[in-house]
């Protein structure tokens, strides 16, 4: 990761390289996250002018690769200071709203900032808004709750935890506002910040680090995306918005459709010394159990193209290299 601009996106970005260049600014609030610096990545490969809106809680050593880009704008700032905000808004045509506390133990760790940053600050981005302007929120499975069967985008939001009922009251907001929410599966993969506090990214790290692992809900049915395809996600949606605008769709895979056992049984594929035994207590707060559909999406053209064996694999590869400074801030401590 030390390369230039044009060897990062090499790296990351192949099949992107033949897109069309596009003239069209895109404000991205949290663009130095896990998905916000793989997306803003993307998006200037792509040829868009790109402003990150941010206040950098884990640095910006994720936008170190792409930093001195020419379409490039970074702004500091918390995204709860309306003034600010107004005065960054009229710039973009479109934005992706991404900064948030993001999962349930964060949010329950200072429950009045998960509100104030995840809900409160969407709801004056989007009064602030024109008309004309494209919205596109960063939503999530969390929203459903508890679901017996599959989830359409049909299905009522009953959000469990206090991360889910702060993106759900958001999403109303944007949807309201005639934006888009993407609905998000559980995210997994390399990105300029690495989080090894997602499922898949986290099982990988303790299949390396301990060769052991005590797994609870193992039948508990959950649903992935590579973090590559999230950001592919939000092009789609910047570049089909007329056809998705005031309305929310999940986005993910229906083949990632697993359940905690079957992903860790792909990890000790990958590594073949490590092993597990189950236990059946009830630990997750989340309490996500559920089988998504991601047919709308599909209908529109969107397909997911990493598979869950080759984010394992390239986790694989990195996460030996990691020391423990790494991993306490990929872990969110
Ligand atoms: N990662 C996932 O699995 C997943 C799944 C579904 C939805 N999402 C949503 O996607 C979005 C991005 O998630 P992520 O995994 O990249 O998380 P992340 O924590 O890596 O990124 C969040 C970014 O928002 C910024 N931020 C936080 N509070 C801010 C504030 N007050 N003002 C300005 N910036 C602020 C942080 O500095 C960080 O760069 C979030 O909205 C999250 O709810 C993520």
């Amino acid at each position: 990761m030390n390369g230039d601009a044009n060897t990062i996106s090499d790296a990351f970005l192949p099949a992107e390289k033949k897109l069309q260049k596009e003239s069209h600014t895109v404000l991205v609030t949290g663009g130095a996250g896990y998905l916000g610096s793989r997306l803003c990545a993307l998006l200037l490969e792509c040829g868009y002018k790109v402003i990150i809106y941010d206040c950098f809680l884990w640095g910006i050593t994720p936008i170190l690769p792409f930093l001195g880009h020419p379409n490039l704008s970074v702004i500091k700032g918390d995204v709860c200071d309306e003034t600010q905000m107004k005065a960054v808004l009229p710039l973009c045509d479109t934005i992706v709203h991404l900064a948030a506390i993001v999962g349930y133990p964060a949010c329950v760790k200072e429950p009045e900032l998960a509100v104030e940053v995840n809900e409160l600050a969407t709801k004056k981005i989007a009064r602030n808004l024109k008309p004309w302007q494209q919205l596109i929120f960063a939503s999530t499975g969390s929203c459903y709750g508890a679901v017996k069967g599959t989830c359409t985008e049909e299905t009522p939001l009953v959000p469990l935890s206090l991360y889910g009922k702060t993106k759900a009251e958001s999403e109303k907001c944007v949807l309201g506002f005639g934006g888009v929410a993407l609905r998000m599966a559980t995210l997994f993969g390399v990105s300029f910040r690495m989080r090894l506090d997602l499922l898949v990214n986290d099982l990988t790290y303790q299949a390396i680090e301990k060769g052991e692992l005590n797994l609870y809900q193992g039948w508990f049915r959950r649903t992935f995306l590579h973090v590559k395809d999230a950001a592919r996600a939000f092009l789609f949606a910047i570049r089909n918005y007329d056809s998705m605008k005031g309305e929310a769709f999940n986005v993910g895979c229906n083949e990632l459709n697993l359940t905690k056992r079957e992903v860790v049984q792909k990890i000790q594929q990958k590594i073949p010394d490590f092993t597990f035994t189950e236990e059946q207590t009830d630990k997750d707060q989340d309490k996500r159990d559920y089988e998504v559909s991601y047919n709308k999406l599909r209908k529109l053209g969107f397909r997911a193209r990493e598979s869950l064996d080759s984010g394992i694999e390239e986790l694989v590869q990195i996460l030996p290299l990691f020391s423990e400074a790494d991993v306490r801030i990929c872990k969110n401590v």
